[in-house]
């Protein structure tokens, strides 16, 4: 038996407990199985940490966070917290994690699957069998740029700003992600900026260009503005496969893209540091979608999100591939059956809770694994 992994949870605000909790299921079913031990610790963070420290996120957290193996985060904020100042709004308990766990990049995988293709805005043969990843740069850019602030003018009005601002290393390591996921795909980088516009999308695309060309002669990359990228995204998906682009920016086509797969609430991401010299790789999980705030507690919200992310960190943090591919089985079986939670139910059929959901996936897995 493998060592123990050590897994930190943070389930954060709104529906991210009892996604959690349905996720736990597939995990003790994991154990349970003797496939993997992991060692749980669970923590606070957004307003379920403020309310209970004053902090979105405090430094004890932190510090579990980097010693864990990997960290498995639901979802934080909520209109509780909307009125709060920047610097202690559970957005920026998310913000600061990411940074100190020095994770700047998050994959997000926009896939339609078989079974929802129906509930995607697009056309049936626009999406059918789309499957790209958007590699967004997560500590770098606007999000974290200084200066920042709002300022008084002297005419009593005021003034925000942020900046927007990116070095060659910090391009460079999120653009080699991009880079080794494409060897394992179609080989193919699309990379977006505002480089007719903006001196940090210059250099975005000259770095990337460079390095293509010194190491990695073997991809196809191609450059786009965003804006155009939102409007290809929509009109021709398929075209991509891997697009790498600004914190920003993917922050923006992350969302679109997932509405394209009909399945909002049903994406998963991973957000990775590098690999330190003892072989450690910082990482986080999460789902794409938000808290939910309108839902929480009723005990109806999707797990699979949180549960898709669970098998990204099997698979990227745990070399569990096998169990991943498990686990990604159990849920397009369970939706191929019909079983629906109520967000992506269709007419006639009857939605089932959180916990039921997550159980019928269990049940995929104890079919698949017996
Ligand atoms: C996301 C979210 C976050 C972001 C918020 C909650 C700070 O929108 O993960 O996409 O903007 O990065
Ligand atoms: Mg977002």
């Amino acid at each position: 038996m493998p060592p123990s992994k050590k897994i930190l949870i943070l389930p954060g605000d709104g529906i991210g407990p009892e996604v959690m909790a349905g996720t736990r299921r597939v995990l003790d079913w994991l154990t349970a199985s003797g496939r993997a031990t992991f060692e749980f610790s669970e923590g606070l963070i957004g307003g379920a940490s403020y309310d209970a420290h004053g902090t979105p996120l405090t430094d004890e957290t932190v510090a579990r966070a980097k010693a864990a193996d990997a960290v498995l985060f639901a979802c934080i904020g909520g209109p509780k917290w909307d009125k709060l100042a920047y610097d202690v709004r559970p957005e920026k308990g998310l913000l600061r994690l990411r940074k100190e766990m020095q994770l700047f990049a998050n994959l997000r995988p926009a896939i339609v699957m078989d079974a929802l293709a129906g509930a995607s805005s697009l056309k049936l043969n626009l999406v059918k069998g789309l499957d790209i990843m958007i590699v967004r740069e997560l500590i770098g850019g606007v999000y974290f740029g200084e200066p920042r602030g709002i300022e008084q003018l002297k005419d009593g009005t005021r003034r925000g700003y942020n900046t927007q601002a990116y070095a060659t290393s910090e391009v460079l390591r999120v653009a080699r992600v991009a880079f080794e996921l494409a060897r394992k795909r179609s080989k193919r980088v699309c990379s977006v900026d505002k480089a007719n516009v903006m001196e940090s999308g210059l250099v975005w695309r000259e770095e990337i260009t460079k390095l293509r060309d010194a190491e990695y002669k073997d991809i196809e990359l191609s450059h786009m503005y965003v804006d155009n990228c939102s409007m290809q995204l929509v009109r021709a998906p398929k075209q991509f496969d891997v697009i790498v682009t600004d914190n920003l920016f993917g922050d923006i086509l992350s969302d679109l893209a997932s509405m394209l797969t009909g399945s909002l609430g049903m994406l998963p991401s991973a957000s990775l540091g590098a690999v330190g010299a003892d072989g450690r790789q910082p990482a986080l999980y999460e789902p794409v979608h938000g808290s939910a705030p309108d839902i929480a507690g009723q005990g109806v919200a999707n797990p699979l999100a949180m549960i898709f992310s669970l098998a990204m960190m099997l698979r990227y943090s745990f070399g569990m591939l096998t169990e991943a591919d498990m686990v990604e089985r159990a849920v397009q079986a369970v939706l191929s059956k019909g079983i629906r939670t109520r967000d992506i139910a269709e007419p006639g059929q009857t939605p089932v809770g959180t916990f039921a959901m997550a159980d019928a996936v269990v049940g995929e897995l104890v079919r698949d694994g017996a």
